[in-house]
């Protein structure tokens, strides 16, 4: 007789680990979770936890003005940023902006309808740029930041490049807002080209003097209410930043995609 199977059941038979089941009770299931995802207490560390808990914060729009990525969390936002759940997050939420676009009754608006896209990981991914400089736990530096901008090289967000292109083919113009400088007009258009977005209706920029005062949410909802008072009718808004879709008037419907490397109020 083999007793090899045996052996593998003593410990079961004897209660010291769980019988393996093909279909867990939820429960068990939750159970098993808990040492990974951190809720099994003090007894099991797992990195990357705390990390988690704060790009939560963070997405959520609770927590406001920080500076720079928790030390400690380069690791942690450099597999976010770089690998699949970046993506997938970006995607799940230009799915659902494609189809609340699909749904809307385009053809009566006379042209007016039109979609604001934010520029910076939004339509364009500065992630060659951040994967050189700590995934936001440097400090920023402008300089540097704008030498990494005048090459013109940044690539497109591919989710967000895919919703553009459906909003194009829905008749709904793009119009693109940013706090980019109005001197980084020539390099900015000549990107978005690059990157695939190749028409638009407005590129907006952030001009210099007065307006200086402005942070980027008075700036950005003052734009926006210009484009309507001009008669356009913003059926949508997307950006990485809260300052980009909060403040009146918003657009008709906002979408946020994630962006854990740093905060523009
Ligand atoms: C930005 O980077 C440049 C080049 O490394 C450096 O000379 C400058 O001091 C930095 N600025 C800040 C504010 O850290």
């Amino acid at each position: 007789m083999n007793l090899l199977p045996l052996l593998f059941l003593l410990p079961a038979l004897l209660g010291l680990v769980p019988p393996m089941q093909v279909s867990a009770a939820p429960a068990r299931q939750i159970h098993l979770l808990r040492p990974v995802m951190g809720s099994a207490g003090a007894a099991v560390k797992v990195k990357g936890v705390s990390c988690s808990s704060w790009q939560f914060g963070v997405e959520t729009n609770s927590l406001r003005g920080w500076n720079t990525v928790p030390a400690g969390c380069e690791s942690y936002f450099g597999h976010y940023m770089m690998g699949r759940r970046y993506r997938e997050d970006s995607r799940a939420v230009a799915a659902a902006a494609a189809e609340y676009a699909r749904g809307l009754q385009i053809s009566s608006g006379g042209g007016k309808q039109i979609w604001v896209f934010d520029v910076d990981e939004t339509s364009l991914s500065n992630l060659p740029y951040y994967s050189r400089h700590g995934f936001g736990v440097e400090p920023f530096n402008a300089t540097l930041f704008d030498t990494w901008v005048a090459t013109g090289t940044a690539p497109p967000l591919p989710e967000s490049l895919k919703l553009y292109k459906e909003l194009l083919s829905l008749g709904i113009k793009v119009v693109f807002l940013t706090g980019r400088a109005e001197e980084q007009r020539q390099i900015t258009a000549s990107n978005l080209k690059k990157a695939g977005y190749y028409s638009w209706e407005k590129l907006i920029l952030r001009g210099n003097g007065a307006l200086a005062h402005e942070n980027a949410l008075q700036f950005k909802s003052s734009e926006r209410l210009k484009l309507t008072e001009q008669g356009y009718r913003i059926v949508g808004n997307i950006g990485d930043q809260w300052s980009d879709i909060l403040g009146s008037p918003e657009g008709e419907r906002t979408f946020k995609l994630p962006d854990p490397l740093y905060y523009i109020s």
